[in-house]
């Protein structure tokens, strides 16, 4: 089969589209053939060589940990699925025309194959983190990136919790954020004094998906690390803030939101679909910060 593969840490031009033996199901897995396959930050980051050891798979990597696709493979153990099925969710080499998913959820029918590629990693994390920080109605929540995939999927949730969202984003998605249910913030320079304008109470919790080193002002606002959580800031240990990373299987409620997507109840930007083939033009412009919604890669 066709997958984007690399034998070497580096840039996107060690990304090549190769022939590599199809994988099969396993015990407990099943096996996609790949409709649509995401293009996430953590993508170009282990790339890149920039994670640690345990979270980098073995030479030659086939990159990709979320895919939307149907069901070619059903492997031993696994129930309530067939082949022809249409799912969604996390599967191990993604970039590629067949990959293997142990965590899943079936794809309703009306929803877009793109979208549903992009839902899983954005959903799981967004509701990870808002439980964490036990957000709930009558909160209001400083939400850093809330026009990136992860930060814009938050902001809904965190809405439909009836929490007041501040979101920070570039002006350009300033009609986005508000669009979303949020207050819109540029951030960059004097962000604390546009949110204590935004939020003259004060802010009850802060979510940091941009992780582009607002921190020390978060922990300015809060007066303390108390409900203070980031993904994606490598300072936060330093500062004494958590940083929240990988969850546990959530294919069972994932169902729930792909529903919602599907009914026009919860929304994902896509940014660009591009063929298998043009993963480092996708990796690129993920890795700007600035895609405006998710990349995604049809084999
Ligand atoms: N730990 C976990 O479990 C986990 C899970 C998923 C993702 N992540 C991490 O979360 C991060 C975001 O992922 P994503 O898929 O949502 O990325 P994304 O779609 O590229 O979104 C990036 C967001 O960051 C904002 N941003 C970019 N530069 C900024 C700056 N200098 N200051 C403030 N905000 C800035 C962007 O806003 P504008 O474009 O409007 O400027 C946008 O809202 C990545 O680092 C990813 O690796 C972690």
């Amino acid at each position: 089969m066709k997958a984007i593969t690399y034998t070497t840490f580096g840039g996107p031009e060690v990304l090549n589209l190769t022939e590599v033996e199809e994988p099969h199901a396993g015990p407990g897995q099943v096996r996609l053939k790949v409709v649509a396959a995401a293009v996430n930050p953590l993508d170009h980051k282990i790339r890149n060589g920039w994670m640690p050891p345990e979270m980098t798979p073995p030479f030659p990597v086939v990159p990709g940990l979320e895919a939307a696709g149907v069901v070619d493979e059903v492997g031993e153990g696994v129930t309530g699925v067939s082949v022809g099925d249409e799912v969604l969710g996390w599967a191990s080499g993604a970039y590629a025309e067949h990959a293997v998913a142990t965590d899943f959820a079936p794809k309703p029918a009306g929803l877009d194959w793109d979208v549903a590629a992009a839902l899983p990693v954005a959903v799981e994390t967004s509701v990870r983190v808002l439980d964490l920080l036990k957000v709930e109605a009558g909160d209001t929540v400083l939400l850093h990136g809330a026009s990136g995939v992860v930060g814009a999927v938050a902001v809904q949730l965190a809405v439909a919790r009836g929490a007041t969202v501040i979101g920070t984003a570039s002006p350009r998605n300033h009609d986005y954020v508000r669009s979303l249910g949020a207050t819109p913030v540029a951030h960059g320079d004097g962000l604390a004094d546009r949110v204590r304008a935004a939020a003259p109470n004060g802010v009850d919790a802060v979510f940091d998906v941009a992780g582009a080193g607002d921190l020390p002002l978060s922990i300015e606002l809060r007066g303390g690390t108390d409900r203070i959580i980031t993904i994606a800031d490598p300072a936060a240990a330093g500062l004494g803030v958590t940083f929240s990373g990988g969850g546990g299987p959530f294919g069972a409620r994932l169902a729930e939101y792909a529903r919602q997507a599907a009914d026009g109840e919860l929304t994902v930007r896509i940014a660009k679909s591009l063929p298998l083939a043009d993963a480092a033009e996708g990796q690129d412009l993920v890795a700007t910060g600035h895609a405006d919604g998710k990349v995604v890669l049809r084999p």
